[in-house]
């Protein structure tokens, strides 16, 4: 399997600029060279607008080629769109985005400086806080938000807490996961991969983070089922379930699901974090937090942002596989798993793609989709294709500043003071024991992929086992 990785060419490195407000020609004197265009593409009629760029980007052409298309129509890798759901959910103002859909512009959503992460974790609308228990938990708080800091140190907290029990708690439970499968594959010649994966994953996590174990609760093995409810009534406005063109847009993207459906689920998965967690909470007192707040954000970074990341991510890793640490990165490149970002403009702003110069006025929402920033022609070479050892040896390393599946450079570190996935070493450290587990245990597998509605992890079957012979 060889292949080459290029080192990238040096005018890549990303680079924005303020705009001075008198006269944004001399904004940055001798700063950029790039000439200063308007940003391309429109918005539509009111409502109707939203609503056909909203079936362009889940049904036809889906998202791949709705942005491809209007890349090519506008010329330009910098544009106007909506982006969904639209009406009724976002008001229509706020479905209009300015998309980022290249590698050199993208990063600029990980400036705090210069744009605002409060309450856009999922978009242009805002999930209930009824579904966090009246809280607006962690991943929507901008930095500038004296919570962010508290409760962010109390997920380092946890993550440091866990950081003996993360070898073995991964070894017990992924051995179960693989045993399920080696069983299934024997009995019916094939085996679904996601329903094991998140039962283990969420016993790995809670096992590490919180040292309890679900099935010795009343929890029982309840645990990824009613999460994945839950995540469902935040993120349907955003996803699709492969139904029906017109009854999956009716039913997931024109209403929200009321919270109360899930609020008997959200009380037993809290009951669940309460019971557990009490030297979290004993230590989110000492930082002044509530024992309650510090819960319910105990709870959503464990199934949200850690069950939920490691529930798409580790089917995508099945679908890439091939070779260890540098695959992990290449599989978080080529298939980001949270692939849309977005921050709002603190202030007027220029932005840089590789060809030209836009201006952005304050307040103005931007959207970047991040698998165009992560297979930008312009930073790797051969984009498209999966290059198992890209990232290996000196000159892959180089390439980690343009990997950003955590909402910032892979070279970089997640602080209080950033919007950086806290989980950031935690994810690429079990990742790779999620690989080196498989292959010490298989020679060779193989998979059917099923259909992924938009924003879905990929439907993995496994199909056929080979024990490794040593
Ligand atoms: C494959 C697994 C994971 C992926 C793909 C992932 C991805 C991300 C991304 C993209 C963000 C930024 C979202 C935004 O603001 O636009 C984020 C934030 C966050 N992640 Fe992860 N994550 C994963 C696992 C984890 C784990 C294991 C933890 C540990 C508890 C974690 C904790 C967090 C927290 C607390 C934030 C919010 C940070 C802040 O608001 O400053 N994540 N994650």
């Amino acid at each position: 399997m060889a292949s080459t990785s290029s080192s990238p060419p040096a005018d890549v490195v990303p680079h924005i600029i303020d705009l001075l407000s008198e006269n944004p020609s001399v904004a940055a004197p001798g700063e950029t060279k790039l000439p200063l265009k308007h940003i391309p593409g429109d918005y539509g009629l009111p409502f109707i607008g939203a609503i056909k760029d909203r079936l362009g980007f889940f049904y036809n052409p889906g998202q791949d080629e709705f942005f491809k298309s209007k890349i090519q129509k506008y010329e330009s890798t910098v544009i106007r769109t909506n982006m969904p759901p639209g009406p009724f959910i976002a008001s229509n103002p706020k479905a209009k985005v300015i998309a980022l859909l290249d590698g050199k512009s993208f990063p600029v959503l990980f400036d705090v400086s210069k744009v605002e992460k409060r309450d856009v974790l999922t978009g242009t609308y805002t999930p209930s806080t009824d579904l966090t228990g009246g809280y607006r938990v962690l991943s929507y708080l901008d930095p500038s938000e004296p919570k962010h800091a508290k409760l962010k140190q109390l997920v380092f907290f946890l993550l440091k807490w866990s950081r003996d029990k993360v070898f073995p708690v991964f070894e017990a439970c992924y051995t179960g996961l693989f045993e399920t499968l080696d069983k299934q594959v024997a009995e019916n010649g094939k085996s679904s991969f996601d329903p094991p994966s998140e039962q283990a994953a969420f016993n790995f996590l809670t096992l590490a983070f919180f040292g309890s174990n679900p099935a010795d609760t009343k929890l029982g093995v309840d645990g990824p089922s009613l999460i994945n409810k839950w995540l469902l009534f935040q993120l349907h406005p955003v996803l699709s379930l492969g139904l029906p063109k017109y009854l999956d847009d009716l039913l997931l993207h024109t209403f929200r699901l009321p919270a109360f459906l899930v609020k008997k689920d959200y009380k037993t998965l809290y009951d669940f974090f309460y019971d557990s967690s009490g030297f979290a909470q004993d230590e989110a007192e000492k930082m002044g937090l509530s024992r309650e707040e510090a819960c319910h954000n105990l709870l959503f970074a464990t199934c949200f942002n850690a069950f939920g990341g490691i529930k798409v991510f580790f089917p995508i890793m099945v679908k890439w596989m091939p070779l260890m640490k540098s695959v992990v990165y290449e599989a978080l490149r080529i298939e980001p798993p949270v692939p849309y970002q977005y921050g709002k403009a603190k202030r007027d702003l220029l932005i840089e793609s590789h060809d030209a110069v836009y201006e952005v006025k304050e307040g103005e929402m931007l959207f970047g989709f991040q698998p165009f920033a992560t297979k930008d022609p312009k930073i790797f070479e051969r984009a498209e294709e999966f290059v198992p050892d890209r990232f290996k040896g000196e000159a892959g390393e180089k390439l980690l500043k343009y990997l950003l599946w955590s909402n910032g450079p892979e070279t970089e570190n997640t602080t209080v003071g950033n919007k950086q996935c806290a989980g950031k070493d935690f994810v690429v450290l079990v990742s790779w024991l999620f690989v080196a587990q498989l292959f010490k245990r298989y020679d060779t597998f193989e998979i059917e992929l099923g259909e992924a509605p938009s924003g879905a992890a990929p439907a993995v079957t496994i199909t056929s086992l080979k024990r490794a012979s040593i």
